[in-house]
């Protein structure tokens, strides 16, 4: 990502919906462990989620890139380091291993490879949360903004990790109102043959933010309650070993 967008990204990951109801959701599972955790976050980016695991244990955290490295630094975290998941062999074993919006980016070599790793990296009962863009229909110029270049379908994923080994705990779309929007604006793109040149990301005021985590965290309730999402901007997978 270009370094406008991690800065943007460190600014809104303390209050913005998008990330406080993904930490919310993260840390409804965390909460059902009842014990210390080893964490891995792959792909930490600018820290905002590690923040939250180090609750729940001895938290560290990767990232390829020395800018999001240093805006994670910058929050006072000391387990970051520098790491090309392509590359990366753990010798330890982790209880939990999250990674969010990474698999899908250009530099992302293989992304089956890394979750046969990432397998192999926990420990026996140990969990898999993963986040992921969701259905290639809603590549636009964000995706291409922050480098992404694949989108996922919960069954393919679903089949994937089963074949490495995983048993999946939950598996279900989110935003299904974003998917609807991302596709009004595509289209309203086509007619007008007009490409928007920004990132989806962008502050946005007090009031507006609310509405959206309200939204945000009655669709948390409902993924945990088992009520089916049935498509989504964004696949939400947990997964045990
Ligand atoms: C969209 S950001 C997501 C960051 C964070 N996980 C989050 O959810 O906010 C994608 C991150 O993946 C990192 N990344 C991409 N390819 C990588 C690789 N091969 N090895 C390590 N990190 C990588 C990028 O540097 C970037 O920080």
């Amino acid at each position: 990502m270009e370094k406008e967008v991690y800065k943007i990204v460190f600014e809104l990951e303390n209050y913005h919906w998008w990330y406080v109801g993904y930490r919310e959701l993260v840390e409804k599972y965390l909460k059902k462990e009842h014990r210390k955790l080893e964490i891995f976050d792959a792909g930490c980016g600018c820290g905002g989620m590690l923040t939250m695991l180090e609750k729940y244990g001895n938290a560290e955290g990767v990232d390829f890139s020395d800018i999001a490295l240093n805006f994670a630094k910058s929050r006072g975290l000391k387990n970051v380091s520098k790491a090309d998941l392509n590359f990366w062999k753990s010798e330890k074993k982790y209880d939990l291993i999250h990674c969010s919006d990474v698999l899908y980016h250009k530099n992302i070599e293989n992304d089956v490879e890394i979750l046969q790793k990432f397998f192999d990296s926990l420990q026996k009962d140990g969990l898999l949360i993963l986040s992921l863009p969701a259905f290639a229909i809603l590549s636009r110029q964000h995706d291409k903004a922050v480098f992404g270049v694949r989108r996922y379908r919960k069954n393919k994923m679903v089949k994937i990790l089963e074949n490495i080994g995983f048993r999946i705990e939950k598996a279900s779309y989110r935003f299904p109102y974003v998917f609807l929007a991302i596709l009004l604006v595509k289209c309203i793109e086509f007619f007008y043959r007009k490409k928007s040149d920004s990132v989806d990301i962008q502050h946005i005021p007090r009031w507006w933010n609310k509405i959206w985590l309200t939204l945000n965290r009655l669709e948390n309730s409902s993924i945990t309650l088992g009520i089916p999402v049935p498509f989504g901007s964004t696949l939400f997978i947990v997964a045990r070993k």
